[in-house]
């Protein structure tokens, strides 16, 4: 089957907040439970709408239609659709900043076939090309096995505490073009999401971790 990607435009939004709410229910299955899911779908996952604008988000397709999506941005906001995003989001300085590697989702049906991997690999590219040479992101625990294939390494637990008060373990993981190696990681206790002492590029964050 052949699938191709493209970049996504305001048409796709119905169709990816479908695709998304599909993907988080049956792939966060035995990593979080049902209520932090539910939760999960209200108040954080779902498209960032910026991204788009941004011509920075990309769709994975086949001939019946999208199959995955996931983008990269170049601007300070970490993770979370538009629902959970309140303050304005200034671009970066590729010369200091990482890019943000952001919003990886791929239908239940279509899981480990590398489609997620063909999108950061896509993200990676346009990033460099952009001036980036290290990228950040927030993943989710289900997310996290994909990242760390692809050489990204957890150097923050956070716990993002959504407004119903269901709190969602996550971990900031990250990566660099750079030939030289990554300082070494040890595996640091789970902190409130925003709390944490951040990098230079992630200082805007509040204390519910909306970065
Ligand atoms: C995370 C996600 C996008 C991965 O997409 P995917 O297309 O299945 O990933 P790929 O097939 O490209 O996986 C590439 C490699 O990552 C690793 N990997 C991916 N998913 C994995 C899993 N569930 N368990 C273990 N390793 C996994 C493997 O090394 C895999 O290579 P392999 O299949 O040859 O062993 C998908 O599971 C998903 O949509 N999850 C739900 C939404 C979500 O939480 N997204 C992350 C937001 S931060």
């Amino acid at each position: 089957m052949v699938i191709v990607l493209r970049l996504a435009s305001t048409a796709d939004v119905p169709a990816l907040e479908r695709l998304i709410e599909t993907s988080v229910r049956a792939l966060s299955a035995g990593y979080y439970s049902p209520k932090q899911v539910e939760s999960a779908l209200t108040h954080l996952f779902g498209v960032d709408t910026q991204l788009i604008a941004d011509g920075t988000y990309f769709i994975a397709e086949n001939s019946e239609g999208i199959v995955g999506c996931g983008g990269w941005s170049k601007r300070q906001t970490l993770f979370g659709g538009d629902r959970y995003k309140t303050v304005a989001d200034p671009e970066l300085d590729p010369a200091v900043d990482s890019a943000r590697i952001r919003a990886f989702f791929v239908h239940p049906d279509f899981a480990r076939q590398g489609i997620g991997r063909r999108l950061i690999e896509a993200c990676e590219a346009a990033a460099k090309t952009a001036g980036f040479q290290t990228f950040t992101l927030v993943a989710t625990l289900p997310g996290q096995p994909l990242y760390a294939a692809l050489g990204y390494t957890v150097t923050q637990l956070l716990e993002t505490r959504l407004s119903d008060g269901a709190v969602l373990p996550m971990a900031r993981m990250e990566k660099t073009l750079l030939s030289r190696p990554a300082s070494p990681q040890s595996t640091p206790a789970p902190v409130a999401a925003g709390t944490e002492p951040e990098s230079k590029s992630a200082r805007t964050g509040d204390a519910d971790g909306r970065m």
